[in-house]
């Protein structure tokens, strides 16, 4: 307000004043050199307010910089990150990952985009794939890789996937390091205010239907996809430990997916948890293996409401065994693809009947690239 006032007396502003302007004169004459030393330490405040408590780079230059604290401090958090590498520990990270908007409506235009986040060992052989997916859809989406330390990926510069690991740490598959690993991803996705689902992939999936059909179907569907079953068996119920009663009782114990969809809610509930993750790290352990059950025991206990049990993510175990079948570039032709991926399904999306329940499979080998990169424009709907 004192700037604006000093603005007006030096004639740079041409906003109309209803003040007569021999009152105004006066009020400049005599409270002039005040008013201009106010202004001078309001226009300092502000700026070391700027820079050292917003942590602004850049400071404006010019003698009287107009005052826009407010654009700056929202833009600032609106704004992605522009860089994905940080040197925050988990703690830090979650906790500020965690901050959520209390005000429901958002005083701006939100675009909700979906964040995929790969979980890797290394390079992502299907990226091509992927490339072509993604293509046209700027603005919808964002990518977010973990892969163990040490890995340097060489995406070249026009790739979507340039630059979008995150800081990674070692993950084992069946440890609370793997599950460590997926809140990672939750949390540096978080940091985008735009992300509103977050998809967990692995290097060996593929995405079944073309961009604008995923983007529509997660964004209408009012539940997260959590894959959650009751396993009576020994790999289900088996693994229970009685030690996390009375957090967890045997009948409220669950197996499920890893590959879930969850909603930015969720996603936040997850990596705020303390209370089950302290529990699983200590009595879950091989052969309990607690990416299959921590999030779904958890999800069930707290937002059965919100989790529509099922997972978007096809995995053929058909074959038998302990592991799934894995698609080769044998395996790839447009019959069979129709036959098990595309066709034959039933499930509940939004309390209807759908035959829309797998927008996603794995496990496809490196050699499953070629043939899928020709299928894909009949057969998938992209490329
Ligand atoms: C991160 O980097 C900043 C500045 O480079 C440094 O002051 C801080 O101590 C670092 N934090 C950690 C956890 O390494
Ligand atoms: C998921 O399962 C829970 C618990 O059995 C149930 O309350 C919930 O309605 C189910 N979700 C959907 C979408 O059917
Ligand atoms: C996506 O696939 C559907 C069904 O195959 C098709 O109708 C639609 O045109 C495709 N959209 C784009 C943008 O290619």
């Amino acid at each position: 307000m004192l700037s604006r006032v000093f603005h007006n007396e030096d004639g740079k502003d041409s906003t109309q004043r209803i003040q007569p302007r021999g009152y105004l004169f006066s009020i400049v004459k005599y409270f002039g050199p005040f008013l201009l030393l106010a202004a001078g330490f309001f226009t300092f405040g502000a700026r070391y307010f700027d820079t050292h408590i917003l942590n602004l780079q850049s400071p404006r230059s010019g003698f009287l910089p107009c005052i826009t604290v407010e654009p700056s401090g929202m833009n600032r958090l609106i704004k992605p990150p522009s860089s994905l590498s940080h040197n925050m520990s988990d703690e830090e990270l979650f906790w500020i990952a965690s901050f959520a908007p209390q005000v429901k409506k958002y005083p701006f235009n939100r675009v909700p985009k979906v964040a995929f986040m790969f979980l890797t060992r290394g390079p992502l052989p299907l990226f091509p794939l992927w490339e072509k997916f993604f293509k046209g859809n700027e603005g919808l989406y964002s990518i977010y890789v973990h892969s163990l330390p040490g890995y340097e990926p060489n995406y070249p510069k026009e790739s979507v996937f340039y630059k979008r690991q995150i800081p990674s740490q070692v993950a084992e598959w069946g440890r609370m390091s793997i599950c460590d690993a997926e809140r990672r991803l939750l949390a540096n996705a978080l940091l985008d205010l735009s992300n509103e689902h977050f998809v967990l992939l692995s290097e060996s999936c593929v995405p079944l239907y073309n961009f604008t059909i995923i983007y529509k179907y997660l964004q209408r569907s009012r539940f997260s996809f959590m894959g959650v079953f009751d396993d009576r068996g020994p790999h289900g119920r088996g693994r229970y430990n009685p030690n996390m009663a009375p957090l967890i009782s045997l009948n409220q114990w669950r197996k499920g997916s890893q590959w879930f969809e969850v909603s930015r809610d969720i996603a936040i509930y997850i990596i705020q948890d303390t209370k089950y993750y302290a529990k699983f790290k200590e009595f879950c352990r091989p052969p309990c293996y607690v990416d299959e059950h921590y999030f779904p025991t958890m999800l069930h206990i707290e937002k059965s409401n919100l989790i529509a049990n099922i997972s978007l993510t096809f995995v053929d175990w058909s074959r038998g065994g302990a592991h799934p079948a894995t698609f080769g570039k044998e395996d790839i032709n447009e019959e069979s693809m129709k036959k098990k991926l595309l066709s034959g399904w039933e499930c509940m999306y939004n309390g209807q009947h759908s035959s829309l329940c797998v927008l996603f499979a794995r496990k496809f080998a490196p050699s499953s690239l070629e043939p899928l990169l020709k299928l894909a424009p009949a057969v998938l709907g992209f490329g």
